[in-house]
């Protein structure tokens, strides 16, 4: 069973910032890391991911496949779900002993690990490609293109000697291109029509201010927090009137857990010239409404005038009381 899944294998390619992973194209895609710590101990991890949401997980204790929505099992019927759990189960115990074989005549050393990515990507036409790549030890190894194994040029002899091996096992490539040209396809255009509601849904932001660590005496460093919108496409900057600033600094989108995301955009600023400043934030839900949050005049400042103008009120009234009461007495 070797190989079946060695072939599988991928390494994940962080995506890294996929700001523009919507709409188009759109993949779905399995990551697998696994780490190798000895020569009887290794454990695998495997995620399913719809662009830059996670809708499957892999149990494996249980050899089970987790659904994350209610939708990720797309129209696949429990008998085909039953039979994908089992090809996976025998693909990591496969992968899992075929690694440990393969390891002096690789010249792998232990612990190392392994990773993964593999999936199909739809294009706008309509066009959908597979892709699979592996990496060893976070460097790319070989990728799997046109059906046929290319080493990377980085994975060395080491590269060269596995594609040359893969290929004695035409059993393996044809379940693998099975996976990739029609198993992916199906269940990737399945889950984008189940799950249409929530992957096109378009949630606003919350937006508020706060003051980072001064980054040096005189200076305030300004964060501006934008959180919970979907999908992720932001724009946020610091202004001055309609100036933008471009020492904004912006940090990595981050997921919340309710599949919605997180962004900071900082700006660190002489303390005299913070205020007049605004950070500024566009995004597809607001409908061109961008929200716009001064610095400055903050919320405490009207909270204590409120409360001031509420005193004078009581004051100016207990004044009116007196003063009639007076009067009263004086009359009688
Ligand atoms: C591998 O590591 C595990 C956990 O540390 C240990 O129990 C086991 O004995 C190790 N096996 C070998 C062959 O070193
Ligand atoms: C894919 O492979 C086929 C046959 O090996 C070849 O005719 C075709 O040009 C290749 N396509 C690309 C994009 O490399
Ligand atoms: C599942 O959905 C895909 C894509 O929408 C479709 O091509 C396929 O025929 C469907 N299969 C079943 C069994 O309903
Ligand atoms: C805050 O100040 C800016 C300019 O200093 C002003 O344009 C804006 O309207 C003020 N915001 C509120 C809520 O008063």
């Amino acid at each position: 069973m070797l190989l079946l899944v060695l072939a599988l294998l991928a390494v994940l390619f962080p995506a890294g910032d996929t700001q523009d992973a919507f709409p188009e194209p759109i993949s779905y895609y399995v990551t697998q890391s696994s780490s190798f710590f000895n020569s009887t101990w290794a454990q695998n991890q495997a995620s399913g991911w719809l662009g830059d949401i996670q809708i499957d997980g892999w149990n494996s204790d249980s050899g089970t496949i987790i659904f994350r929505k209610t939708w990720s099992k797309g129209n696949f019927s429990n008998d085909e779900i039953l039979e994908m759990e089992e090809l996976f189960r025998l693909y990591f115990l496969g992968f899992v002993k075929e690694v440990q074989e393969l390891v002096s005549d690789f010249q792998l050393e232990y612990p190392f690990e392994i990773q993964g990515i593999a999936g199909c990507e739809l294009h706008s036409g309509g066009a959908i490609v597979s892709f699979l790549m592996g990496a060893i030890e976070g460097l790319h190894f070989m990728s799997i293109n046109n059906y046929s194994c290319l080493p990377a040029p980085e994975g060395g002899t080491r590269a060269q000697k596995f594609c040359a091996l893969i290929l004695q096992y035409k059993g393996i490539c044809d379940i693998v291109e099975n996976l990739l040209t029609k198993v992916c396809p199906r269940y990737l255009m399945s889950v984008l029509e189940a799950g249409k509601a929530a992957l096109q849904k378009h949630v606003k932001p919350e937006a508020w201010l706060s003051q980072g660590p001064s980054p040096e005496p005189g200076y305030l460093q300004l964060v501006c927090h934008v959180s919970g919108f979907y999908p992720k496409p932001v724009w946020v900057m610091w202004m001055r009137g309609e100036q933008e600033q471009p020492e904004t600094q912006r940090g990595d989108v981050l997921p919340n857990p309710d599949d919605t995301w997180y962004l900071r955009a900082t700006l660190d600023v002489v303390a005299k010239e913070a205020t007049g400043l605004s950070c500024r934030v566009k995004h597809s839900s607001l409908g061109g409404q961008d929200i716009i949050l001064y610095w400055g005049n903050s919320s405490i400042g009207w909270i204590i005038l409120a409360v001031f103008v509420s005193c004078l009120i009581v004051l100016l009234f207990y004044v009116l009381w007196f003063y009639k009461h007076w009067s009263y007495q004086d009359i009688l």
